[in-house]
């Protein structure tokens, strides 16, 4: 059986929440736009699905806008809010960022939009001094920081991030959509203006999320259409797709907190074992982190190569970001974060979830030890041209 230790790029869809998809899967076929009985019988689902993710992260159901997941969740924030804008001005993002905003920032400069990235340190915290100094230099339409960190998990001070916007009198995006499983996340007390949240990173199906909008900030839609969502994401609704978030949604708040508390116990003592394990350096050891995300490095070994190599042992690992898989690269974030290079490219990405057990640590333990001692020798089949040194 495969340990799935890759709870950050997906996780499996609950059985409750496919349970309460199928009927809109099947007969509940209609258009929830339609006036006839089975559209409203649709609009009706949609709308408790509205109100289950509302609750979840504390917000009002007018302000949940669904969408296509929180990619497109993340474009509309920037995008929609740079629509709204009469001329191109000025946004701030931080160099964290997941590619959803990065890429859509770059577009945005293309577009003539002056993107500014705030500083992090070298456990990948946003500096607020710096955020700061940048608000009170010039206008700007808004700042986009993640609440959590995909690849290293580490959890930003949001409350004072929001200060400092608030202060400044600029509206916030926060990517919420790794803090909402792992750590929880409140709008109404985040103080951002809009936040994106996704259904498959908490046991819900894949291809649906929304934004999270404060209606006072001005935002327009990047998805034009029949008007839908309050104008603002045109496109039939994704029926079976909403109801399953709202399960998804419903589900996690009930569980939440036990959840945690479990992939916390996993992971420490994951850490335990790793710490006791020549050559491995992890990342930002010192932040308040996500409590089922370790990121790693193994002295002498390719993050990716590695990767393959547990995969080998039937262990599902990801070597940072899913989004950044195969291209080889060094991650971004860490080199963000002043990680060398060379040390960035042997990242590995543990990112536990509720139904992993301590054996299956163990065995990751194991398995991994027998590669970083070198002990073990490699797997028949796998070359050692995976090996960096
Ligand atoms: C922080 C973050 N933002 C946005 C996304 C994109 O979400 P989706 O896969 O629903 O498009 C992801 C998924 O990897 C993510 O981790």
């Amino acid at each position: 059986m495969t340990i799935y230790f890759d709870h950050n790029a997906t996780t499996p869809l609950h059985p409750g929440v496919l349970e309460a998809m199928m009927p809109w899967l099947t007969e509940g076929y209609a258009n929830p736009s339609s006036l006839h009985r089975s559209g409203r019988g649709a609009r009706a689902a949609v709308e408790a699905a509205r109100g289950q993710v509302a609750n979840l992260v504390g917000a009002h159901p007018s302000q949940v806008i669904f969408t296509g997941g929180g990619t497109e969740a993340d474009n509309l924030a920037l995008a929609g809010v740079a629509a709204a804008a009469r001329h191109p001005s000025r946004m701030i993002i931080s160099p964290i960022e997941h590619p959803a905003i990065v890429d859509t920032a770059d577009a945005l400069a293309a577009a003539g939009w002056q993107i500014e990235t705030v500083a992090v340190d070298d456990q990948g915290r946003v500096l607020c001094d710096d955020l700061a100094a940048r608000l009170a230099e010039r206008p700007c339409a808004l700042v986009s920081i993640m609440a959590a960190n995909n690849e290293t998990g580490v959890i930003q001070d949001m409350e004072t991030i929001s200060r400092c916007c608030r202060q400044a009198g600029v509206p916030l995006h926060t990517d919420a959509v790794q803090a909402i499983g792992k750590h929880g996340f409140d709008f109404a007390a985040s103080g951002a203006a809009c936040a994106s949240v996704s259904a498959h990173k908490i046991q819900g199906p894949k291809g649906v999320g929304a934004l999270i909008v404060d209606r006072h900030l001005p935002i327009d839609a990047i998805v034009h259409g029949g008007g839908h969502e309050q104008g603002l994401r045109s496109g039939t609704l994704n029926v079976a797709g909403i109801v399953g978030f709202g399960a998804a949604a419903a589900r996690l708040g009930e569980h939440r907190d036990q959840e945690i508390a479990h992939m916390r116990t996993l992971r420490d003592q994951l850490e335990t074992g790793l710490d006791a394990m020549p050559g491995i350096t992890r990342f930002s050891p010192h932040a308040e982190r996500l409590a089922n995300t370790c990121q790693f490095a193994v002295a002498g070994y390719d993050g990716e190569g590695l990767l393959m190599l547990l995969d080998h042992d039937d262990i599902a690992v990801s070597s940072g970001s899913a989004c950044a898989a195969g291209t080889g690269e060094p991650s971004p974030v860490l080199l963000a974060m002043g990680v060398e290079p060379d040390v960035a490219r042997g990242a590995i990405r543990v990112s536990l979830g509720p139904g992993n057990t301590l054996a299956e640590v163990q065995r990751f333990l194991l398995v991994l030890g027998r590669l970083a001692g070198g002990t073990g020798g490699l797997p028949g089949g796998i070359s050692a041209s995976v090996l960096t040194g």
